[in-house]
């Protein structure tokens, strides 16, 4: 794993773009692994400001989102189809038929084969990754037990209330989601994972301090990707005692 520890998150999101800039400028084809969440938001941002000033095309580029809640039409706007047309599909010159987030409403077991065989099909240049406080990966929750493929996963209670904030109360949030598995994930040829804010200490500690990896902190199976690159900020990277 790279690690870069920013001076803020804006620096890290501008560098993440570029990252993504350069793949879709190098592929005649590119197509990248996309994620939803405030941490992802900016980098979305910065890549509308590259369309419009630096003449950033997403005419070729396809898309696959890492999950998508079950439950939610993709017009209720904290489905995570709204989001991504929010932030960038209606701001760039992407094709939407190009652009791939499990459908939340229709019959679920139709749309995670839909989701796998899209996964299946496509070799991802690039996946952007946030993280959850409790070291979750996409919807991959700390377990025993966690999935190589797509599947339907109860939400954990945490991330429920982590993103409750985003609804009118808990009790609509969504209590099951489809999502990647971590070997979908891992299959990615260059990963980037982002992290900023003090409820990310206890998940960056796993990653960064240290060298074990357990399933009941998925994001320390990147440990395992031969390109990835984590971008921290200052005041998270000091306050988990990273120091390089
Ligand atoms: P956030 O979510 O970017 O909204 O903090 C990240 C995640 O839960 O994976």
């Amino acid at each position: 794993m790279k690690i870069i520890v920013t001076e803020n998150h804006l620096e890290s999101c501008e560098k993440t773009a570029k990252i993504m800039m350069d793949i879709i400028n190098k592929n005649e084809k590119p197509i990248l692994g996309l994620a939803t969440g405030g941490t992802a938001e900016q980098v979305y941002e910065e890549l509308v400001k590259l369309h419009k000033n630096s003449n950033l095309s997403f005419k070729n580029v396809s898309t696959v989102n890492l999950d998508e809640y079950i439950g939610l039409a993709p017009t209720h706007d904290q489905s995570y189809r709204y989001f991504m047309n929010h932030h960038l599909f209606s701001k760039v010159d992407i094709n939407i038929e190009n652009t791939y987030v499990p459908l939340g409403n229709t019959e679920a077991n139709a749309e995670l084969k839909k989701f796998q065989d899209k996964l299946n099909s496509t070799k991802r240049h690039f996946q952007i990754l946030g993280v959850g406080p409790n070291g979750h990966v996409a919807f991959n929750e700390p377990n025993a037990n966690l999935h190589a493929n797509a599947h339907i996963v109860d939400i954990a209670e945490s991330t429920i209330e982590a993103n409750s904030r985003y609804f009118n109360s808990k009790n609509d949030v969504p209590k099951k989601a489809f999502t990647q598995g971590m070997g979908d994930i891992l299959k990615a040829e260059q990963i980037v994972l982002l992290a900023t804010g003090a409820n990310k200490s206890d998940a960056m500690k796993s990653l960064l301090l240290g060298d074990e990896i357990s399933t009941e902190c998925p994001c320390t199976l990147l440990k395992t990707h031969p390109n990835t690159t984590i971008f921290i900020d200052k005041d998270l990277a000091t306050l988990i005692g990273y120091n390089g």
